[in-house]
C-alpha cells in the first residue's frame, strides 16, 4: 500500500498504533485520537503522523476533523474505524445506572461512531480512485463472551450494520472490509488470560489481507469461532465461557 490518504480512529494505542507504523511510511496518516496525551506519545514516536484530536462519539467533533481532513489532503482513500472500548458486564451485580452508562458507551463507541464516520466521510471516499472502508469489529461477534456481553453485543451489531453497508456501497464502488480480530496483546485485551497475537503480527495480517482483496477478515482465531458457532453453537459457547 502505498501513497494513500490514511484515516484511521484510536491510531494512538494498540491495534491503531501498530497499523499506523506499519503504514507510516509509504502513506500519508491522519490519526484521530481523544485523548491529549496519547496523542503527544503518538507524535513523539511517528512525528510523520497527522493528528487530530476528537471523540468518536461527538458528531460536531468528526464534522470539523473531516473538514480539516478535506481542506488539507481533498480526499480520503483508506477510512479505517478501529476505535473500540470493552467494558466488563456484570448483570447480577451492577446497578441499572452503571449498566445503563455501559450500555450507552459501548453502542455509541463500538456500533454507532463507525457508521456515522463513515457517512460523513462519503463524499470525501468519493474522490478516490479505488476507496476502501474498514470496521474492526470481532471474533466475538459471532460468539458471546458472558463477562463482556454488551461489548459482544455492540460488535454483532457492527458486524450486521457491514453487511449492509457493504452491500449499499457496491453501486459507489466503495470496497467495506470487516476485520474480526481474535484477542489482540493490547490495552484492551490486558485482563484476558489466554494466548494474545501481537499487534505487529496482526497489523501485518490484516496488511497482506488488505492487499490481496479479502473484505471479510477472520484472522487467527476467529476463522475457528465463525465455522463452530454456525455448526456446533453449543461448543462454542462452552469452549468462550469455561
Ligand atoms: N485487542 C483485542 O483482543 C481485540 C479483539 C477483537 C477486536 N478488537 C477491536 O480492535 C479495535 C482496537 O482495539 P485495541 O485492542 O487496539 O484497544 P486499545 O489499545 O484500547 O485501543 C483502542 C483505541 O480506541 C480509542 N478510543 C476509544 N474510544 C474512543 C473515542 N470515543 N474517541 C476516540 N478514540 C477512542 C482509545 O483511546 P482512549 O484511551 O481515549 O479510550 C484507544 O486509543 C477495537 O475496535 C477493538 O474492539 C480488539
Amino acid at each position: 500500500m502505498k501513497d494513500k490518504i490514511i484515516v484511521i480512529t484510536g491510531g494512538a494505542t494498540g491495534i491503531g498504533y501498530a497499523i499506523t507504523k506499519a503504514l507510516i511510511n509509504n502513506n500519508t496518516i491522519v490519526s484521530i485520537d481523544r485523548n491529549p496525551a496519547k496523542i503527544s506519545a503518538l507524535k513523539t514516536a511517528m512525528p510523520k503522523v497527522d493528528s487530530i484530536q476528537a471523540d468518536v462519539t461527538s458528531s460536531d467533533q468528526l464534522n470539523a476533523a473531516i473538514s480539516k481532513i478535506e481542506k488539507s489532503y481533498g480526499k480520503i482513500d483508506l477510512l479505517i474505524n478501529n476505535a473500540g472500548k470493552g467494558t466488563q458486564f456484570d448483570f447480577v451485580n451492577s446497578s441499572e445506572q452503571k449498566l445503563k452508562e455501559d450500555i450507552e458507551t459501548e453502542i455509541s463507541i463500538n456500533y454507532s461512531a463507525p457508521i456515522l464516520l463513515t457517512k460523513k466521510a462519503l463524499p470525501l471516499l468519493k474522490k478516490s480512485k479505488e476507496p476502501i472502508v474498514v470496521i474492526i469489529s470481532s471474533g466475538l461477534a459471532y460468539m458471546p463472551i458472558a463477562s463482556l456481553g454488551t461489548y459482544c453485543a455492540s460488535k454483532t451489531a457492527v458486524h450486521f450494520a457491514t453487511m449492509s453497508i457493504r452491500h449499499q456501497l457496491a453501486g459507489l464502488k466503495i470496497r467495506v472490509v470487516e476485520v474480526l480480530p481474535p484477542v489482540v496483546d493490547t490495552d484492551l485485551s490486558k485482563n484476558a488470560p489466554v494466548p494474545k497475537m501481537p499487534a505487529d503480527k496482526f497489523a501485518q495480517l490484516f496488511i497482506e489481507k488488505l492487499e490481496s482483496g479479502e473484505n471479510i477478515m477472520n484472522i487467527g482465531q476467529s476463522a475457528g469461532l465463525n465455522k463452530f458457532s454456525r455448526f456446533l453453537p453449543k461448543t462454542a459457547f462452552k469452549m468462550l465461557n469455561k
